[in-house]
């Protein structure tokens, strides 16, 4: 097992755990009753390679094995999981944020048997973290999560500020990639800096759009070799890529997008959908 992620306050600058009692007494909540590894952050180092459709697929694939799952958009500045679900949220986490609304009242039912926090897209407010955002978000992170089996954090995609931090707060960290260089370049970054700016030595990975079957497998592989060249000798334990599964490029992904659907829901039987049952089955958490 991976030692506890640090949760940077700022990159570079480890703090302590969300989970500790003392950071959960400042920010005036209860410690997290439950260890961090069921909160997973879905991240990338490159945008658009499937995040929230992954996000939102998986969380429908845990749900209907029986779990209870979150599916938080921490993409805040440029929330989009409301329009891939197609739900017109009233209230968001912003109103959680400036105590118009409570918690209770923003977390919503979506398709597909999960809950959701929402953001709202085009605040320019979420565009930097400042220490405010910061407490406010970890302390409804901690809040929320003794309540779920699977909390996901859907965040945007690079090594900004506000998606590391956004990361930090996850015990565990699903890294989704496309077979793309310039998707494997961005996901090796992205690596890199969670190993030196939060002690991540575990980071899962989904190879989404594969064009063949063991492309995932590849990937992976590739990425484990530059990883230990680049990156390994420096740490005292080694960082281990671990894959969950891969998703084919598949015509019904777009479609359902384009129509506001889960594939789970829509197009269950889709070599795509199949392939998140498969990856959510060995999600971590
Ligand atoms: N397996 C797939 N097959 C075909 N198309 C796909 C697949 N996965 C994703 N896509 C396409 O890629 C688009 C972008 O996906 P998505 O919005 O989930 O990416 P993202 O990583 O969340 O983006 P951002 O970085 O902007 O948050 C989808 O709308 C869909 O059209
Ligand atoms: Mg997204």
């Amino acid at each position: 097992m991976s030692p506890a992620p640090t949760p940077a306050a700022t990159p570079g600058t480890p703090a302590q755990p969300p989970n500790s009692a003392a950071q959960a007494a400042a920010a005036g909540t209860a410690p997290a009753a439950r260890p961090l590894q069921h909160i997973v952050a879905i991240t990338s180092g490159k945008g658009g390679v499937g995040k929230t459709f992954a996000s939102a697929n998986l969380a429908a694939a845990l749900a209907r094995a029986g779990q209870r799952v979150l599916v938080l958009d921490a993409d805040l500045g440029l929330a989009n999981l409301d329009v891939v679900l197609n739900l017109y949220p009233k209230i968001t986490l912003h109103d959680v944020f400036t105590g118009r609304h409570t918690l209770e009242d923003a977390i919503l039912p979506a398709p597909g048997n999960f809950s959701v926090l929402l953001a709202g897209s085009g605040m320019v407010e979420y565009s930097r973290m400042t220490g405010e955002v910061r407490e406010k978000l970890q302390s409804l992170v901690a809040e929320v999560a003794p309540r779920f089996d699977h909390v996901l954090l859907d965040t945007g995609a690079g090594i900004s500020d506000v998606v590391l931090y956004t990361v930090s707060l996850a015990g565990e960290v699903l890294v989704v990639v496309t077979p793309e260089p310039t998707s494997l370049t961005d996901a090796y970054a992205t690596i890199k800096v969670l190993a030196h700016t939060q002690g991540r030595r575990r980071v899962h990975l989904l190879v989404n759009q594969v064009r063949r079957p063991g492309e995932g497998r590849g990937v992976r592989n590739q990425l484990q070799q530059v990883v230990d060249r680049y990156v390994n000798p420096a740490l005292d334990v080694p960082v281990r890529l671990e894959l969950i599964g891969e998703v084919p490029v598949d015509p019904a992904v777009r479609e359902a997008v384009q129509r506001r659907q889960l594939l789970l829901e829509s197009m269950p039987g889709t070599a795509a959908a199949l392939a998140l049952v498969n990856a959510a089955a060995k999600m971590p958490g």
